[in-house]
């Protein structure tokens, strides 16, 4: 279905995408600041809105304020959807964000009141990443480009251009699920660190089937320079945030270089995350599936 293009829409849902990047980066430290449970009741911080900004508290309670902004703003976003949009899929996209930052609140919750039990922060750390994917596909979704009248392209080899770019995003997912249990002292480094050569393996045959099959596409080229500059500066930011833990194990921690290396990494990986499922977003905007193809053909309608 056709849509209209609304600027305002896009810029705000932009503006969201920053707003998440600041509380994503808040949450990690957070977790590298060992301050989770610094403020251990919840909803309110010590029964007030306003407790003393000291210590850990000021971090925890901090990431709290930035969760609540981001709550608000989404109302917003999911009103707006709701409001401007003529696609109804998209207004339901609108609320099921509502819907998702509203979970990994009462999430966040849990995890202090079950003192970090039951792998909650690990999953708390897992939807933050599907959380910011989700923010930024909806940016995607209202922006200009999505909406004009876009070339379609053929797709000719197996598996499906389709199946490889979601398997991408899986892919990297399962390595975010890893990292993160190994963050939250659920699972061993091993796993994590097995996985970056397969996630970079998963990337580069990405790239070059992307590369092979839309040679001309200049989106598909972005995406895919995208996605290798990226995995390469996470697989660098994780071996230094490996190197400062290595190198500070006998200090008083939290150290800054560890902080700072594993709040970046963790930042970086959600953005990580973001871009593969923008890759398969442009690749469902340019490339019909088989089926779509099939149909438009026994139609007598041969795609552009
Ligand atoms: C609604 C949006 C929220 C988002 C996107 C979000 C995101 C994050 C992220 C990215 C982390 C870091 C995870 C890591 O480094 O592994 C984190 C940690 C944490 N968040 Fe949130 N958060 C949200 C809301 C909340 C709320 C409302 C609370 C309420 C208490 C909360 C409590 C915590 C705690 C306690 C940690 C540290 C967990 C640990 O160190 O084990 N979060 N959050
Ligand atoms: C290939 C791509 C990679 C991705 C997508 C990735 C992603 C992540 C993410 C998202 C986290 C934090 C999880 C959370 O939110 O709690 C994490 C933690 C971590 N990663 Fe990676 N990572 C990658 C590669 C690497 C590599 C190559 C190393 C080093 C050999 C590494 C070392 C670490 C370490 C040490 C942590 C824990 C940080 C800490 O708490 O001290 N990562 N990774």
């Amino acid at each position: 279905m056709k849509a209209t293009y609304h600027p305002g829409v896009h810029k705000y849902a932009l503006f969201l995408v920053a707003w998440a990047v600041v509380l994503l980066t808040a949450g990690a430290l957070v977790t590298s600041e060992d301050a989770a449970l610094a403020v251990p009741d919840w909803p309110l911080s010590y029964g007030t809105l306003n407790p003393p900004m000291v210590g850990g508290i000021a971090f925890e309670h901090s990431h709290r304020l930035i969760a609540a902004g981001l709550g608000l703003l989404v109302i917003g976003l999911a009103a707006l959807l709701w409001r401007y949009e003529e696609r109804p899929w998209m207004r339901w996209f609108g609320l099921a964000a509502l819907g998702m930052v509203t979970f990994q609140g009462i999430l966040g919750g849990l995890t202090v009141l079950k003192l970090l039990h039951y792998w909650l922060p690990v999953m708390h750390a897992c939807i933050a990443e599907i959380m910011f994917a989700i923010l930024v596909s909806i940016a995607f979704l209202t922006s200009h480009w999505y909406m004009q009248d876009l070339p379609q392209y053929v797709d000719q080899g197996t598996p499906s251009i389709h199946f490889i770019v979601t398997l991408n995003s899986l892919v990297i997912f399962l390595q975010v699920l890893v990292g993160a249990g190994f963050r939250h002292k659920y699972l061993t480094l091993k796993p994590h660190v097995f996985g970056a050569p397969i996630v970079l393996a998963m990337v580069i045959w990405t790239a070059a089937v992307l590369r092979r099959r839309f040679p001309e596409v200049p989106e598909i080229g972005r995406v895919r320079k995208l996605l290798h500059s990226i995995v390469g500066l996470q697989i660098l930011l994780g071996l230094v945030a490996l190197w400062a833990r290595i190198n500070s194990a006998d200090d008083p921690q939290p150290m800054f270089p560890v902080v700072a290396t594993t709040v970046i990494h963790t930042v970086v990986g959600a953005v990580l995350f973001a871009t593969s499922i923008i890759t398969v977003l442009v690749c469902d905007r340019l490339v019909p599936r088989r089926r779509e193809v099939l149909f438009a053909t026994t139609k007598g309608e041969v795609p552009a």
